[in-house]
């Protein structure tokens, strides 16, 4: 079984970015992202309506950091400190050393290759320091951005899981992704 501690916090710099821990700071930045409807179109998950939905997300991913359970890094740009979007690795399954990557980037930054930067280092950390032996990405076969992204990333298309997830009174189907680690 693998066991995960990301303590101290696995802070990572890229070329253009900065992904580091999410605090208490982040709380307006957080609520910018989660509360835009392009954002939220395919998450699956309810928009944040107020403050206190960040709020309460952000303690959710500090808690989880804590017990080791989840990880979130925010994304900022070198020379800003503001957070504009999320990446992470969520339902991790420990006996088959495998993750599930999730992530969001603000709509002012879209097309211009951050989120592939932010990827190629997360699934980097993924397998050489956390030693998963795979990812995995899950999206909405309608959301096209995420479905590039991922095939950007070396990311496979393994199948469409029919109907597989209920949000909003509908029954959707889920497109997986998936990487393996790099063969030793
Ligand atoms: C998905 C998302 C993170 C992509 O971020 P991004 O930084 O704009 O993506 P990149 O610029 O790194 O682009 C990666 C690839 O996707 C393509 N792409 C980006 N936006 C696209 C769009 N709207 N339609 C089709 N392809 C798109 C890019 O062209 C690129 O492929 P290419 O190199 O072949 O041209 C961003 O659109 C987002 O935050 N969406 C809302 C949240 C979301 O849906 N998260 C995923 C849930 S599973």
């Amino acid at each position: 079984m693998l066991t995960l501690n990301f303590s101290p916090f696995p802070k990572i710099v890229t070329e253009r970015l900065t992904l580091r821990e999410i605090d208490m700071g982040d709380v307006d930045a957080m609520f910018s992202l989660r509360s835009d409807e392009r954002v939220m179109r395919y998450i699956g998950r309810p928009k944040a309506k107020e403050k206190s939905d960040s709020i309460e997300l952000i303690e959710r991913n500090i808690q989880d950091l804590k017990e080791n359970t989840s990880i979130s890094w925010a994304i900022s740009l070198k020379d800003d400190h503001t957070l504009i979007g999320t990446i992470g690795y969520y339902r991790i399954k420990l006996e088959h050393h495998r993750g599930e990557v999730g992530y969001a980037l603000h709509p002012d930054h879209w097309g211009k290759g951050i989120m592939c930067e932010a990827l190629n280092a997360v699934t980097e950390v993924g397998f050489q320091q956390f030693g998963f032996h795979s990812i995995e990405g899950v999206t909405d076969p309608l959301n096209h951005a995420s479905n590039r992204l991922l095939q950007r990333c070396g990311f496979i298309r393994e199948g469409i899981l029919k109907e597989n997830y209920f949000w909003n009174g509908k029954f959707l189907d889920s497109a997986v992704y998936s990487k393996l680690a790099p063969k030793q």
